[in-house]
C-alpha cells in the first residue's frame, strides 16, 4: 500500500466556533506534516468518508489550521466532534504557492469568501519571511457577517507594508469598525479600479470561486501582470490526492499532483479548468 493513502491519526487539538458554519479546527497529526501555504491534506472520518483541505495557517509546533465550511457529509460529520477527538489524516499534497517569486515584488492578493482561508496562510508566510514590497489584499465577502479574520485583518491594516481593502456583496450599511481598512458594497473586483500599483513589480495570488477567476485573471493580465506571475488555486473533488485515480483531471492535469496552484500561463493550456 502507498503510504501517501493511509491516514495517520490526528487529534482535534482546539475548535474556534466564532463564524457559524465556518469552524476553524487546529489538528495535531501523530507525525508532524510539513505544508507550505497552498497544499492541501485530506482529512477523513472514519466511517463517514474524507475531504481535502488547505490550511489557513503557518504549521506551527505540529498543529495545522483550517477553516472548515459544513458543506455536505463529511464536514457535517466533522461538526459533531469535540476537542480530544481522533481523526484521519494524509498528506501533504499538492503544490503550494511558489513562494519564491514573491521575493523582491509587491503582492496583490485577491480572496473571495472561504478562498480567504489559504490565502491568510500565505499572507502569514510573506509577512514572516519579510522579503516581499507592499502587500496588497483584497478580501470580498457576501455579507459583513461572514467576512473572516475580520479583527486580524483590521489591525494588520495598521502594518506599514500592508494595504487590506474588504467588499461585501450585500449590505444596508458599511460593516464597523474597519479601522485603516477601506470597505465597499461590491464585487472584490471592484477594488482593482482605483488600485494604484506597479504591474511589473507585482505577483498576484487569487483564491476564490471560479466566478471570480473567470472576471479577474484575464483583468490582471491586462493591467500588465505577466501571466507567469499570476496564480490561482483550483478546487475539484480529490480522492487519492496523488495523481492515481483520476479524479480530479481538469483541462488534462491533475490538480492534485500538478495543482492545485496554476499560473494564468498554465491555466490558458487548460480547457475548462475554470
Ligand atoms: C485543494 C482544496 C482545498 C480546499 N480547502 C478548503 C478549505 O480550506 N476549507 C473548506 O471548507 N473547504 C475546502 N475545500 C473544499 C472541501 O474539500 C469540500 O467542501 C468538501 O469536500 C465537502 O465535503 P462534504 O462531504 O462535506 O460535502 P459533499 O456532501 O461531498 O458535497 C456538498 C456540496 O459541495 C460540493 N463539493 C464538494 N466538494 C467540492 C469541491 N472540492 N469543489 C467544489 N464543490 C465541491 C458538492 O458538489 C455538493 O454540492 C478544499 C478543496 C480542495 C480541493
Ligand atoms: S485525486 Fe486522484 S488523481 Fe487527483
Amino acid at each position: 500500500m502507498n503510504h501517501a493513502l493511509l491516514p495517520i491519526p490526528a487529534v482535534i487539538d482546539t475548535i474556534d466556533r466564532s463564524v457559524i458554519n465556518n469552524h476553524i479546527f487546529t489538528l495535531r497529526p501523530e507525525q508532524s506534516i510539513e505544508l507550505v501555504p497552498g497544499q492541501f491534506v485530506e482529512i477523513s472520518i472514519p466511517g463517514v468518508g474524507s475531504f481535502p483541505v488547505s490550511p489557513c495557517d503557518l504549521v506551527r509546533e505540529g498543529l495545522i489550521s483550517s477553516c472548515i465550511r459544513r458543506t455536505g457529509r463529511v464536514t457535517e460529520a466533522l461538526y459533531y466532534l469535540e476537542e480530544g477527538d481522533l481523526i484521519g489524516m494524509r498528506g501533504p499534497f499538492g503544490n503550494g504557492f511558489p513562494l519564491s517569486m514573491f521575493t523582491g515584488q509587491d503582492a496583490l492578493l485577491i480572496a473571495g469568501g472561504l478562498g480567504m482561508a489559504p490565502m491568510r496562510a500565505l499572507l502569514k508566510a510573506l509577512l514572516d519571511n519579510g522579503q516581499t514590497g507592499r502587500i496588497i489584499l483584497l478580501y470580498g465577502s457576501r455579507q459583513p457577517e461572514t467576512l473572516l479574520f475580520r479583527d486580524e485583518l483590521v489591525s494588520l491594516a495598521g502594518h506599514s507594508r500592508v494595504d487590506v481593502r474588504f467588499s461585501v456583496d450585500f449590505a444596508e450599511i458599511l460593516p464597523g469598525p474597519c479601522g485603516d481598512v477601506l470597505c465597499r458594497i461590491g464585487l472584490v473586483t471592484e477594488l482593482l479600479a482605483d488600485l494604484d500599483f506597479n504591474p511589473r513589480k507585482t505577483v498576484s495570488a487569487v483564491c476564490g470561486p471560479p466566478a471570480l477567476y473567470r472576471c479577474v485573471l484575464e483583468e490582471l493580465a491586462l493591467m500588465g501582470l505577466p501571466p507567469a506571475k499570476i496564480f490561482a488555486t483550483l478546487e475539484r473533488r480529490m480522492r487519492c490526492g496523488i495523481g492515481e485515480c483520476c479524479h480530479c483531471v481538469a483541462g488534462g492535469r491533475y490538480i492534485c499532483k500538478d495543482g492545485p496552484v496554476f499560473s494564468l500561463e498554465a491555466l490558458r493550456g487548460m480547457a475548462e479548468a475554470i
